[in-house]
């Protein structure tokens, strides 16, 4: 049973172009629509010790009016962000139908940021975003040879699709994951790294670990070759730049099923080189995405201030969006430390530094 999950529709704007979107998706799905935050409640309480022992799949649908603010849509964020566990053990996807060309994918990657936190896991690329002139679909409409509304119904219908066959990251054939820890920090000086060091002391040999250092050597950003040579270069395993990027992280993304990000907040942003990276992955997914798509995606999270949630929707947005890598429950970690090494001072730390280690290294 799937549960669509319609926010914004009482605001007073059309729905009419989402609404047939909808219908033609959920043709033959069985599902039970959620439209009023009582109902919502019902069926996805807090506690966690009331959920169901089933997997639940979850359509998130937004229906973002002028303006780009729903307020019947920050009702049902308000309640999910208040209740961490309400979406234990439920897998969403989003499509966000908005009335103008800003908004959709800040309202998406802030409803799958939410749901994550509060215990819903992702599978790759789960968002489907409208902009008000669907000229967000004119790439994939003419690849289709087809109107621009049919490529979005398209995409809406394969999504639901993609969500009801998601089964969650394959088990690793000998019971233990392959983990690679992404860094690009001092390790004198890092609170992020400190940060992996308690997680990895908590995992142990729960798991196989490989840490790959993305700041030896200089690091180049994506170059923005064509499609035809990003594929080419792809195919061979390589990048028009070369470099750490290529020699080291390539590989430990190929041989891993898991990995996990070090991500300080550099300007309420990851830092330049974690960017880099991610930008430069692209020609290793451009011919791996199907394997990209097994993988699970995890991030530590630090800020000296503020904005950790700003930096893991980036990761989100990258990552689990845009390189469709699998977001498992509760994907981030965030804590907040200036100082070196004060990270060690935040209260409870290693509790959920522990917790952090069980997801990294649970099985299912
Ligand atoms: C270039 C730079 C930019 C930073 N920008 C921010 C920021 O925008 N917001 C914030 O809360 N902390 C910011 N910080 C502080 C770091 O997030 C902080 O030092 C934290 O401990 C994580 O970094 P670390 O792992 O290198 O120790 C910045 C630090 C540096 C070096």
């Amino acid at each position: 049973m799937l549960y669509v999950i319609k926010m914004g529709w009482d605001e007073g704007g059309d729905t009419g172009r989402v609404d047939a979107v909808l219908a033609g998706a959920l043709a033959g799905v069985e599902y039970r629509e959620i439209s009023d935050l009582e109902a919502f409640v019902r069926f996805f309480p807090d506690p966690a010790e009331e959920k169901p022992a089933e997997r639940r799949p979850v359509l998130f649908v937004v229906n973002l009016a002028r303006g780009g603010i729903s307020v019947g849509y920050a009702r049902f964020i308000a309640y999910i962000s208040q209740h961490p566990h309400c979406l234990e053990n439920c897998v969403g996807s989003v499509v966000v139908d908005g009335a103008e060309e800003l908004f959709t994918k800040k309202a998406g990657r802030e409803m799958i940021f939410m749901a994550n936190r509060s215990g819903c896991g992702f599978p790759g690329a789960p968002l489907v975003e409208a902009t008000g002139s669907l000229y967000n679909f004119n790439l994939r409409a003419k690849l289709q040879g087809i109107a621009n509304l049919r490529a979005y119904e398209n995409a809406v219908k394969k999504l639901v699709e993609a969500l009801l066959a998601f089964q969650g990251a394959p088990a690793p054939a000998d019971g233990r994951h392959r983990i690679a820890l992404f860094h690009a920090s001092n390790r004198k000086t890092s609170n992020t790294l400190l940060l992996w060091s308690m997680v990895r002391d908590a995992i142990g040999d729960a798991a196989i670990l490989r840490e790959v250092s993305l700041r030896n050597g200089s690091v180049v950003d994506c170059r923005g070759c064509s499609y035809e040579a990003c594929l080419h270069f792809g195919e061979k395993g390589e990048c028009f730049y070369g470099g750490t990027l290529v020699k080291e992280g390539y590989p430990a993304i190929r041989e891993s099923d898991t990995l996990v990000f070090c991500c300080p907040n550099y300007n309420d942003a990851v830092s330049a080189n974690i960017m880099a990276f991610f930008n430069r992955m692209t020609a290793l997914f451009r011919s791996d995405f199907r394997e990209f798509a097994k993988k699970r995606v995890f991030a530590l999270v630090v800020s000296g201030y503020s904005g950790g949630d700003i930096v893991a929707e980036q990761v989100i947005d990258a990552l689990n969006c845009n390189k469709h890598f699998i977001l498992p429950p509760h994907f981030a970690l965030m804590e907040t430390a200036n100082d070196p090494g004060s990270i060690l001072a935040c209260e409870g730390i290693e509790q959920r530094a522990g917790d952090m280690a069980r997801r990294i290294v649970e099985i299912g």
